[in-house]
């Protein structure tokens, strides 16, 4: 029943009717226990609450379906916005965001262009840019782009998906580059031949990538709510003295916030992952599908109208 789930709300996350839908009538139904308002302004109200508390932020104008220039033109465009505030508003807070809507899709040309603009404004402000991981059609052209990213700017990092079979590979070949990698289960609805079907077999990727990227030397971010994978980090690093400057926690906005808190009480760098814009529909759904038991928040807030 759960699996059945995870693939209705994976499925609904791509829906383009629906997401104009949400667009036209607001952050309603829940979703706003995951997204952090509709406009930056609200977001930056959320970053400051996080940061008052001890927890750093990175923030992700959220974008879907980006399908001409001139689109992915205005998506860097308000990231860019986003970037000089944060600078401004002296923010404990990096940037995320998707590929996809600087217009991976339209061409490496286009992509390439934005990234370089949103790179050369968050140099000025000193802000660090993290490429989300997409679904695997993508990952390949991503990791691409962001090796060749690296080249020109050291404040760039990506993800890395533990559910991949290639993951592993893509730790050792990325060495070379000494990346900042955010290090993730996944969270896309993937075939046999590509990932993982077994959360099991997950887990004990992730174990493994996580510990091969901190002892190559490199930063990781370990992105998850997943107790054992954290307690194995914390094990980790205190068995290899790898120092806390080497290594962070990142959770999502709304996802286990007392967790978060506890984390930063024990004296680990936490990142919050804040996402904002009226473009929330299909980030919502993916939310969804990782948690079925979520729905009851969406119900109590459709009841609640
Ligand atoms: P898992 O799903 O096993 O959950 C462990 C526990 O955490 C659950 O039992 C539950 O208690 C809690 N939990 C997890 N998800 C929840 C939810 N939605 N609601 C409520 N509780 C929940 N993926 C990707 O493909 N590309 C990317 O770029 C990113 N980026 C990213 C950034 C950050 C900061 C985070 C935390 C996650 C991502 N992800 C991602 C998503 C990631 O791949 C994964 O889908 C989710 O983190 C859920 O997996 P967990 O590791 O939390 O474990």
């Amino acid at each position: 029943m759960e699996e059945l789930m995870r693939d209705l709300f994976l499925f609904l996350s791509k829906n383009r009717l629906l997401t104009k839908l949400a667009k036209r009538y607001g952050l309603r139904f829940g979703a706003s226990r995951f997204v952090a308002g509709e406009t930056i302004s609200q977001a930056v109200e959320v970053i400051k609450d996080l940061n008052r508390k001890g927890l750093a932020v990175t923030i992700d104008y959220l974008g879907e379906f980006v399908d001409s220039e001139a689109e992915a033109f205005t998506m860097a465009d308000n990231t860019i916005e986003a970037i000089h505030l944060i600078g401004r508003e002296e923010l404990n807070s990096q940037l995320s965001l998707k590929l996809t809507s600087m217009g991976l899709d339209i061409s490496n040309q286009v992509v390439l262009k934005n990234m370089r603009r949103i790179l050369n404004a968050a140099k000025q402000n000193n802000v660090f840019v993290t490429i989300d991981m997409e679904d695997f059609t993508r990952c390949q052209k991503t990791i691409d782009l962001f090796k060749q990213l690296k080249l020109e700017y050291h404040h760039v990092g990506t993800v890395i998906q533990a559910y991949l079979y290639r993951s592993e590979k893509d730790i050792e070949d990325l060495n070379e580059y000494s990346p900042n990698l955010r290090l993730v289960k996944g969270a896309y609805k993937e075939p046999v031949e590509v990932a993982f079907p077994e959360k099991t077999d997950v887990d004990e990727n992730f174990k493994k990538i996580i510990k091969m990227h901190l002892l190559n030397g490199n930063y990781t971010a370990v992105a998850t709510h997943d107790d054992a994978i954290i307690e194995y980090t914390k094990n980790l690093v205190k068995e290899y003295s790898i120092p806390n400057d080497l290594f962070e926690f990142q959770m999502l906005y709304g996802i286990r916030p007392e967790r978060q808190l506890d984390l930063v009480n024990e004296g680990y760098k936490t990142r919050v992952y804040v996402p904002y814009g009226t473009d929330w529909y299909g980030y919502f759904m993916r939310r969804l599908a990782e948690r079925p038991a979520n729905v009851t928040f969406v119900l109590k807030g459709i009841l609640k109208k």
